[in-house]
């Protein structure tokens, strides 16, 4: 990567405006697949499933569904080359866990069963905790997609793609119109994929954060 990451921060933007006419090549789309598949997740959990629209009728399934409250959005989803709905699990099933552990002992992350033993108490002492104590599973599952959400926009932006997170959509039609719960996943958030056309308003304004002093603390 040549450009430093300080300049990347600055020069990523959320795009309001695509030039359907330009598509990812399979090499970005498969990048893109990439960084949602190894997003890091607390205790690895990853309470996760990707359903990407390529196609004008995939992306037209998304876009139909804002037609009613966010209309605005819905040229976003139209004209990006690609859309990325990230869904959440359900539930954290017992089913899941195991899942998760049989995949990490095929990629030979465990040299002996304790050691296997050991990985699945840790993460179901976390996710026991969520589940039983706090009572927040579903809350902290979204925030592991959040960091998905995260790894995607900026790992988007160093590969000069540009990308429109949305969270203006309604998630119960988004799933209805995708049958994500019947798979057992609900739609968390949106992301718009592919490249700015040349009139995108939000391409020409400045940056703007809050200063440094005010949300950094050095100790
Ligand atoms: C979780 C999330 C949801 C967002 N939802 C929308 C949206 O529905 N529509 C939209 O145009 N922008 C949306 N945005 C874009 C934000 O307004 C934008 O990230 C913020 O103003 C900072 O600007 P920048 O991304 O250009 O740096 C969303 C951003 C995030 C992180």
């Amino acid at each position: 990567m040549t450009t430093h990451l300080s300049d990347l921060v600055q020069t990523r933007y959320t795009t309001k405006a695509f030039d359907p006419s330009r598509k990812l090549s399979p090499a970005q789309a498969s990048q893109i697949e990439a960084l949602l598949r190894f997003s890091p997740s607390s205790t690895n959990v990853q309470p996760w499933h990707f359903v990407i629209a390529s196609s004008d009728s995939g992306k037209a399934r998304i876009a139909d569904t804002m037609a009613a409250g966010h209309a605005y959005n819905a040229p976003k989803v139209r004209n990006a080359s690609h859309v990325v709905v990230l869904c959440t699990r359900q539930s954290l099933t017992d089913e899941h866990l195991a899942r998760v552990l049989a995949q990490e002992q095929a990629d030979g992350r465990f040299a002996t069963e304790e050691a296997r033993a050991g990985q699945h108490r840790g993460r179901s002492f976390f996710v026991n905790q969520h589940r039983f104590e706090r009572r927040d599973a579903q809350h902290w599952a979204d925030k592991q997609v959040y960091l998905a959400l995260g790894f995607l926009l900026l790992g988007a932006a160093a590969m000069g793609v540009d990308a429109c997170p949305i969270e203006g959509f309604d998630p119960a039609a988004v799933d209805e119109a995708l049958g994500l719960r019947e798979q057992g996943f609900s739609s968390t958030v949106i992301v718009a994929l592919g490249f700015r056309a040349a009139d995108d308003f939000n391409a020409q304004l400045p940056k703007s954060r809050l200063p440094s002093t005010e949300v950094i603390t050095t100790l």
